[in-house]
C-alpha cells in the first residue's frame, strides 16, 4: 500500500477533495463526517486520560466537578450524539447503548440520513489499556424528508451504506473509513489536533496466515466450524500449507484493522449459546463488512453475504466471517461441506 509521502492530507480536506471528485455532491455529507471526527477526538482524549484517572484521584462516585463519573462507553455515547443532533444533516441516531432509537431534538433541523454507531467496541479491554474503538454507519433515509427518521430509515441492508468507518484507539489512534470509493486510513496528530492521511487506497492482502477467533468456544461451535480451525492451525505438506498463526485481541475494531492490513480471517461464529452470534449486525457487521470489501475483502455470514442481510431488528446479531478473500473462501469451503 502506498504511503502518503509528499503531501499532508488532513481528514477535513480529504473529504472536500472526494466530494468535489463526486457529481452531485451538496458538502451535507462532507460536513457530517467532519462533525463526527470531533466526537473522535473528545473520545480519544477521554480514552487517553482513562488510565490516570485514578492517580489523579478522580474516580469513586464524582469527578472534580462533582459530575457522576460516566463509563467510558456512555461517555462516548453521550459525545456522539451531542456532537451530531444540531448539524441539521441527520434525522435520527441509534448507538449500541440505547433501545430504541434517538430522535433529533425538536428545535434543530432534521436531515437526510441517519447514523448508527457503537460508541466503544472492546469495552472490556478498556481497563486494560489494550485497543479499543467506535465504530459507524451512515445511510441516506427513506422515509420522506423533513419530518423525524423512523426504524425504516436504519432497516436497510448494509450494501446501501454510503459510508462507514471506525477509530482505533491503540498505540496511535487511526480513523479508517470509506465513502464507497476506496478505504483511507488517518493517523492522529495529537500535537496539532488532526487527522492526517497515513494509509491511501489500503487493499486488503489476497491471502493472510493469520486467524483471529476466540477459540474458547470451540467446544459450543458446530462440526464444520471445528473442521476449519484444526485444518487453520495445521501444517499440511501436501497441500503446501502451513499452520496459521492466532491473534485474538477481544476488540473487533482491533483485531479487523489488523486484518484489514495483515490479511487473514476474523470470525465471531455462531454457537450453541449465541446460535445468530454475538455481533450485531447495523453497527458492527455492516460498516466493518463495509470497509473490508470496499479494501478488496470479503464478509459472509456462513449462508450470505453480510451486506445483503435483510434487518428486521435494530440490534439484531449475525455470524461474521470477514477479511481477505481466499481466507473467507477456504471457510465457507469448510462450512459447506455438510
Ligand atoms: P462491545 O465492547 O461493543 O460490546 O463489543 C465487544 C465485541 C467485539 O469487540 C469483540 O470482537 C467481541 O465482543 C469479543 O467477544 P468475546 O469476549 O466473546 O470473544
Ligand atoms: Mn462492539
Ligand atoms: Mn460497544
Amino acid at each position: 500500500m502506498p504511503l502518503v509521502s509528499n503531501k499532508v492530507v488532513t481528514i477535513e480536506r480529504h473529504i472536500i477533495e472526494q466530494q468535489e471528485r463526486s457529481n452531485g455532491a451538496t458538502g451535507d455529507f462532507s460536513s457530517l463526517l467532519r462533525d463526527l471526527t470531533l466526537a473522535f477526538k473528545i473520545i480519544n482524549r477521554e480514552v487517553m486520560q482513562a488510565g490516570l484517572v485514578d492517580a489523579l484521584g478522580a474516580t469513586g462516585t464524582e469527578n472534580i466537578q462533582g459530575e457522576l463519573v460516566q463509563k467510558l462507553d456512555a461517555f462516548a455515547d453521550t459525545v456522539i450524539f451531542r456532537a451530531m443532533d444540531h448539524g441539521g444533516h441527520l434525522c435520527a441516531m441509534a448507538s449500541e447503548e440505547n433501545e430504541n432509537i434517538l430522535p433529533i431534538p425538536k428545535q434543530y433541523r432534521c436531515g437526510k440520513y441517519v447514523l448508527l454507531f457503537d460508541p466503544l467496541d472492546g469495552s472490556s479491554n478498556i481497563d486494560v489499556n489494550v485497543s479499543i474503538g467506535t465504530i459507524f454507519s451512515i445511510l441516506r433515509r427513506i422515509t420522506p424528508e423533513d419530518i423525524p427518521g423512523e426504524m425504516e430509515d436504519f432497516l436497510q441492508p448494509g450494501y446501501k451504506q454510503i459510508a462507514a468507518g471506525y477509530t482505533i484507539y491503540g498505540p496511535s489512534t487511526m480513523l479508517v473509513y470509506t465513502a464507497g470509493r476506496g478505504v483511507y486510513g488517518f493517523t492522529y496528530d495529537p500535537s496539532v489536533g488532526e487527522f492526517i492521511l497515513s494509509h491511501d487506497d489500503i487493499r486488503i492482502p489476497e491471502r493472510g496466515s493469520i486467524y483471529s477467533v476466540n477459540e474458547g468456544n470451540y467446544h459450543k461451535w458446530d462440526r464444520q466450524m471445528q473442521n476449519y480451525i484444526d485444518w487453520a492451525k495445521s501444517d499440511i505438506p501436501e497441500e503446501d500449507k502451513k499452520a496459521y498463526s492466532l491473534r485474538y485481541i477481544g476488540s473487533m475494531v482491533a483485531d479487523v484493522h489488523r486484518t484489514l492490513l495483515y490479511g487473514g480471517v476474523f470470525l465471531y461464529p455462531a454457537d450453541i449459546k449465541s446460535y445468530k452470534g454475538k455481533l450485531r449486525l447495523l453497527y458492527e457487521a455492516n460498516p466493518m463488512s463495509f470497509v473490508v470489501e470496499q479494501a478488496g475483502g470479503a464478509a459472509h455470514d456462513g449462508k450470505q453475504r453480510v451486506l445483503e442481510i435483510i434487518p428486521e431488528k435494530l440490534h439484531q446479531r449475525t455470524p461474521l466471517i470477514v477479511g481477505s478473500p481466499k481466507n473467507v473462501e477456504e471457510v465457507e469451503r469448510f462450512l459447506n461441506a455438510g
